[in-house]
Order: C-alpha cells, then sequence, then structure tokens
C-alpha cells in the first residue's frame, strides 16, 4: 500500500473514527454480536470495546497490520479472543458457513472489489447469520450525489481508496443477504461525507 497507506492512514483512521457520535453508532451496531464473529476492515479495534458479551473469538481481517498494533491497548482490556485471519475481505481463508455474524464499520467505501467482498462475508456466514454494518455511502439527494461523484475521485486518493458514492444497501442486497433493519441519517460534517447506512441484513 505505499508508507501513507501502511503507516499513516491507519493513525489517522485512529483518531478520526474514535469520536463520540461514532462510538454511540458502534454500540449500537455491535448489539446482538454472539459466537464467532467476523470482522472485515478490523482497523485499529474501535469497535473492541462494543462487542458484547455474547461475543467468543472475533476473526480479523484487514491489509493494513499496524491497526493491530494500535489495537493492542483495547484488546488487552477486552475479554474476547481477536484472531488476525487474512488481509483481504475479498478472498476470506474461511469456510463456508463458518462463522456465526458478520460486523463491518466504515470499510465498504473502501474495499476495491465490494461486490466480491460482500459475496464472500454471505458465503462464510451460517444460514441465519446476520452482517451488521455501518458504513457510509450515497445520499438520497440528487444534489448530494452529484458532489458525491465529484469528490469521489479526490476522496479516492488521500483516503486509501474511500468511496463516497456507494449505494450500501443496494450492495448489501445484491450480494443476497436480505434486509432486516436498516436505518439512513446524516451525521456531523459535510453532507458529502455524513451520510449513514445503519442495519442488520440476515442470510437465508
Ligand atoms: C476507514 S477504515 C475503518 C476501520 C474500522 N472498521 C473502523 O470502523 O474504525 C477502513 C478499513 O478498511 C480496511 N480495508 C481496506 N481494504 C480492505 C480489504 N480489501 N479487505 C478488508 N479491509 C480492507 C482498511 O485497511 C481500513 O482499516
Amino acid at each position: 500500500m505505499g508508507f501513507y497507506g501502511d503507516r499513516v492512514l491507519p493513525r489517522l483512521c485512529n483518531v478520526l473514527l474514535a469520536g463520540e457520535e461514532l462510538s454511540r453508532i458502534r454500540s449500537r451496531v455491535a448489539a446482538g454480536l454472539s459466537g464467532v464473529v467476523l470482522e472485515v476492515g478490523f482497523g485499529s479495534g474501535l469497535n473492541v470495546p462494543f462487542y458484547p458479551s455474547g461475543v467468543e473469538t472475533v476473526l480479523a481481517v484487514d491489509p493494513a497490520t499496524l491497526g493491530r498494533s494500535l489495537a493492542a491497548e483495547r484488546l488487552a482490556k477486552s475479554p474476547v479472543r481477536v484472531e488476525f485471519v487474512g488481509l483481504d475481505g475479498e478472498t476470506l481463508p474461511l469456510a463456508s458457513e463458518s462463522v456465526d455474524h458478520v460486523l463491518v464499520t466504515w470499510t465498504l467505501c473502501t474495499i476495491p472489489d465490494v461486490n466480491q467482498a460482500l459475496r464472500e462475508m454471505r458465503r462464510v456466514v451460517r444460514p441465519e447469520g446476520q452482517l451488521h454494518f455501518a458504513e457510509h455511502g450515497r445520499a438520497s439527494d440528487p444534489r448530494i450525489e452529484r458532489w458525491q461523484d465529484r469528490l469521489t475521485p479526490l476522496q479516492r486518493c488521500w483516503a486509501g481508496g474511500c468511496h463516497l458514492n456507494r449505494p450500501v444497501d443496494q450492495l448489501v442486497e445484491d450480494a443476497g443477504f436480505v434486509m432486516s433493519s436498516l436505518e439512513t441519517f446524516f451525521i456531523k460534517g459535510p453532507k458529502p461525507f455524513s451520510y449513514m447506512y445503519e442495519g442488520v441484513a440476515t442470510k437465508y
């Protein structure tokens, strides 16, 4: 990924994604997870404090391995065992139907082949297992969508390939998940960067 992507961006994300508003979202989206959970885009483990007590093991996937050391303190305080099992959500080194649930936060924007990654998530989750997600993406207002399309090439350059304009709900459903709950809303910040999709989708 290069010096910026490997050494700088993980530190930036560790700070920029740690605020109170996002922590409240993390807490909501992690609720209901249990058993063996796959977290794609583990980052610096900002979700670790919010894993509910029913979670036994988290299998973590992320290409930015610096995140593992940035997560050290959170991991040390957590009763949940976290195993780093892979680097790329597009090719998960896991057997089909081997995990109970999947957690993904602020990551579907960045994975290059997001359709493939979501198909992989669906493959490895057990029947009736759920994908819990909190992601920013395409707004439902044409004026903001136009800005998102304009700004995405710039955003991809400085933010590790992050797209502002991905329709998260559609991507999740296209991969074969059935939406069980979905909320869309703006968080604080400029509108093209702050349209959120928070929900749970189920594999049937
Ligand atoms: C904006 S950060 C979010 C990190 C974390 N999920 C959070 O909520 O704080 C996006 C993460 O996606 C990871 N990522 C990028 N490409 C990926 C891929 N192909 N598979 C899995 N994770 C990826 C990045 O390394 C980064 O840690």
